[in-house]
C-alpha cells in the first residue's frame, strides 16, 4: 500500500490517503512540542518508538475487545490504519496525580487516586485544549450520547489492559491520553497513538519518569528513555 496525497500534518504525525478510501497511512515524526506548541524540539528516533509501541499496545487492546484503527505496520515509522474522523476530544485517564491534575487541585505528584478518573479536553489548539464536560460536548455536537457511552466503556478497558501490561514491564501507568475516531459506517474505534508522548510512565522501583515529561521539563536522557521504554515493551 502506498502513500498518496497528504491529508493532514499534526505536531507528531502526518496522515496520507491511499488508493483505498477506507485506509490511511500515518507517518510518525521525531518532532516534539509541549505546552501547546510553545516549546519545540526533536527527539531522535521518537517516531519509530511511538509507531512500534503504539502498534504493540493496539494489538493487545484488540485482543481484549477494544476495536482500534490498526491494520498493519508498514515500516518503522509508517502504519496502515482504518480511515476515521477523529472525535475532537482528548480522553484522559489518571491513576495517580500528576501534571495538570496536580496543579489544578493542589495535590502532590505521585499521590495515588482513590479511583481512576476520566476527563475530556476539547481538541482545539487556538483555545489550548480546554477541559470540557459531557454536557458541553453534547451541546456543541462534538459527539452524541451513544458515542460518549462507547468511549467511556472502551476507555475503562484500555486503562485496565494497559495498567496490567505496563506493570509486567516494570512501569507504572500514572495517566494517559487517547483519542477515538468514527469510521464511515459510524463505529467508534481507538485511533491516534499510545506512546511515551501520550502516557506518563514511571519506573515501578525508582519512580523515574520514563515519558515525555523528560522533554517537557528538561530532565535529560530523553532519547535514551524513549528507546528504553520500547525495549521494555518489546521484551
Ligand atoms: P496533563 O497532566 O498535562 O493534563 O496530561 C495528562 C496526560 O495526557 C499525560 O499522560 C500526557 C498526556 N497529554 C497528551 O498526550 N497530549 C497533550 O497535549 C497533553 C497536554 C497531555
Amino acid at each position: 500500500m502506498e502513500k498518496r496525497n497528504q491529508l493532514y500534518e499534526g505536531k507528531a504525525k502526518k496522515v496520507y490517503a491511499t488508493d483505498d478510501p477506507d485506509l490511511f497511512i500515518v507517518s510518525y515524526k521525531d518532532d516534539a512540542t509541549a505546552f501547546n506548541g510553545e516549546k519545540k524540539g526533536s527527539i531522535a528516533g521518537k517516531g519509530a518508538v511511538n509507531n512500534i509501541m503504539s502498534n504493540i499496545v493496539f494489538a493487545l487492546l484488540e485482543e481484549a475487545g477494544v476495536p482500534t484503527h490498526l491494520v498493519r505496520q508498514l515500516s518503522d515509522r509508517d502504519t496502515l490504519v482504518k480511515a476515521v474522523r477523529i472525535l475532537p476530544l482528548e480522553v484522559i485517564v489518571r491513576n495517580t496525580a500528576a501534571g495538570s491534575f496536580s496543579k489544578r487541585y493542589g495535590v502532590e505528584e505521585g499521590t495515588p487516586l482513590a479511583q481512576p478518573t476520566l476527563e475530556f479536553s476539547y481538541k482545539k489548539d487556538e483555545l489550548g485544549d480546554p477541559l470540557i464536560n459531557d454536557d458541553h460536548i453534547l451541546a456543541l455536537g462534538l459527539a452524541d450520547q451513544a458515542d460518549l457511552d462507547r468511549v467511556r466503556i472502551y476507555t475503562r478497558k484500555v486503562n485496565e489492559v494497559m495498567k496490567n501490561f505496563f506493570e509486567t514491564k516494570g512501569l507504572k501507568l500514572i495517566d494517559f491520553k487517547i483519542e477515538f475516531g468514527k469510521t464511515p459506517d459510524g463505529r467508534i474505534i481507538l485511533a491516534d497513538e499510545v506512546s511515551p508522548d501520550t502516557c506518563r510512565l514511571w519506573d515501578i522501583e525508582t519512580n523515574e519518569k520514563m515519558d515525555k515529561d523528560r522533554f517537557r521539563r528538561d530532565l535529560g536522557k530523553v532519547e535514551e528513555t524513549y528507546q528504553a521504554v520500547l525495549e521494555r515493551v518489546r521484551a
